[in-house]
């Protein structure tokens, strides 16, 4: 990689929520280390791997806060990588308020359009407790977590600015007191998710949204997954702030300083990917879903979260078969939902919501030995990629996603020129919509259309199509996502404009 000279150091901490691996208790009580869940760990190793430096994350169980109360951070070693980590250990009743009301769902619900505002959200001593009691001094833990690994000073940079990159809508806050106690420093801040647009941001109290963006704009640099949200943010800082911004150069001035704002879509590891598919679960699920597969398969991969849309997506497959009673006991659908959030109330109800709708569409359509939903919710990681090389049709409907990795992984691993029915509104639309079949993720009718059209395209345009969508996932790799943004970072360092 061209960007990673060895001239290129920097002293590097990277911070989000979530550390890299998770501990589990064996039953002679060591800890065991696995990874630990979601995207973000893939890349984020990926960063720390040419660019060695320390992961901050929130301490969460047992293990974690032991090493929390370390005065330096811990070293810990899964599948050849050795992790640098200083864990931040957090009050469970404050971790709560942090995670469970302000976080998820407060911004959440904010960034992806998800309050039925003529109800919800209440903005109410609970809330307004949980914004100062939880997510304040959360941030302010990170921050001074990140403080001392910037004091112990380990990493040669060559006389360049340690490196802090913040990741997501846990960490808004952090980086003004970095900035204020660090001294040289360069701070920059990955939003993983959509960044909604400015009118939507007014359900938030003034003091709540104004410590947002006034912790967001204390960055050199802060990164979204689409020129869109770019956009929004830009736009935001002009309606909501008032502040001078440049919508071609994506800058926004902040009194003498200059942030800059801009778009990195985020990639996957396909080899990774291929790898896991082989290993022997992997190998042992996906003949069992060839010995239950029907004709066709229609799948979809999704944490069990409003913003994915199960709901809508599994009401238009109802609707396709009442449409084309032809594909009866032809086809499946299974979806893989693994729980999140489960102690966030608004998760709670759409699970029960999801569970319904699909025993009620099953009931209306199922036959004695065929149910249309083969719904399962669970963690199976072998499961999703046996299943992802043998649907016919991906659905990714969300009705908002920051990138959608799903789309990207699917049509990686798929051996039957699968159709991806994608949502307009999903991040990955911006690289993969013109290969996929689009749908607006509210729009039922549409949804069953493109099911149906997906079911029955001709065996070349399918071809065609999922040719042309592994040359584009396979073609922006995570060392690029990296290159781009150490290239910026340099840029900027440079006093480039
Ligand atoms: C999204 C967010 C991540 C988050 C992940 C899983 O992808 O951008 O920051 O970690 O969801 O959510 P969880 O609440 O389980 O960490």
């Amino acid at each position: 990689m061209t960007d990673t000279s060895p001239d290129d150091r920097y002293h590097l901490v990277v911070a989000a929520n979530r550390g890299p691996v998770s501990f589990h208790d064996d039953p002679y009580g060591e800890p065991v280390v696995t990874r630990g869940p979601g995207g973000l760990v893939t890349v984020l190793t990926e960063v720390l791997r040419r660019y060695p430096g320390t992961w901050v994350a929130a301490a969460v169980g047992g293990e974690e806060l032991r090493l929390a109360a370390g005065e330096s951070a811990a070293e810990v070693e899964l599948d050849g990588d050795v992790y640098r980590l200083r864990y931040v250990a957090i009050d469970p009743d404050v971790y709560h308020k942090y995670y469970s009301v302000v976080a998820n769902p407060m911004l959440w619900f904010i960034q992806h359009y998800l309050w039925d505002l003529g109800r919800h959200p209440d903005v109410s001593a609970a809330e307004l407790d949980a914004w100062q009691h939880g997510y304040l001094p959360v941030n302010r833990l990170f921050a001074d977590t990140i403080l001392k690994e910037l004091a112990a000073g380990t990493g040669d940079a060559d006389g360049r600015p340690p490196v802090v990159m913040l990741h997501d809508y846990h960490l808004y806050c952090v980086a003004p007191s970095v900035r204020q106690h660090a001294g040289d420093v360069f701070l920059h801040q990955f939003v993983h998710i959509p960044w909604s647009q400015s009118d939507y941001w007014r359900v938030l109290p003034d003091h709540i949204r104004g410590a947002i963006y006034e912790g967001l704009l204390a960055n050199d640099i802060i990164a979204f997954h689409t020129e869109h949200y770019v956009q929004n943010f830009l736009r935001c800082c002009s309606d909501l702030l008032d502040l001078p911004v440049d919508y071609r150069a994506r800058t926004v001035a902040v009194q003498d300083r200059e942030v800059w704002v801009r778009a990195y879509p985020v990639s996957i590891d396909p080899s990774g990917l291929r790898s896991a598919a082989r290993a022997r679960r992997a190998l042992a699920a996906e003949r069992e879903i060839l010995r239950k597969r029907r004709e066709h398969l229609i799948l979809r991969v999704d944490r069990l979260d409003p913003s994915k849309n199960v709901i809508r997506g599994f009401v238009a497959f109802g609707r396709f078969l009442e449409l084309h009673p032809e594909f009866r006991e032809r086809v499946t659908f299974l979806a893989l939902l693994q729980p999140s959030r489960t102690d966030v109330e608004e998760y709670v109800t759409y699970r029960e919501h999801v569970e319904r709708v699909a025993a009620d569409i099953n009931a209306q359509h199922g036959a004695t030995d065929w149910m249309p939903i083969d719904l399962r919710i669970q963690d199976d990681f072998p499961v999703t990629v046996a299943a992802y090389k043998h649907y016919d049709v991906l659905l990714v409907n969300a009705i908002s996603d920051g990138m959608n990795l799903v789309a990207k992984e699917g049509p990686v691993l798929n051996r039957r020129d699968g159709v991806l029915v994608l949502s307009e509104h999903a991040g990955a639309y911006e690289e993969l919509g013109a290969f996929a079949l689009g749908v607006n993720p509210f729009n039922i009718e549409q949804q069953a259309e493109a099911i149906y059209k997906a079911l029955t395209m001709d065996a070349d345009e399918r071809a065609a199509r999922s040719e042309q969508l592994r040359r584009v996932v396979e073609g922006n790799s995570i060392e690029k996502w990296i290159a781009a943004q150490v290239a910026d970072i340099r840029r900027k360092l440079a006093g480039e404009v």
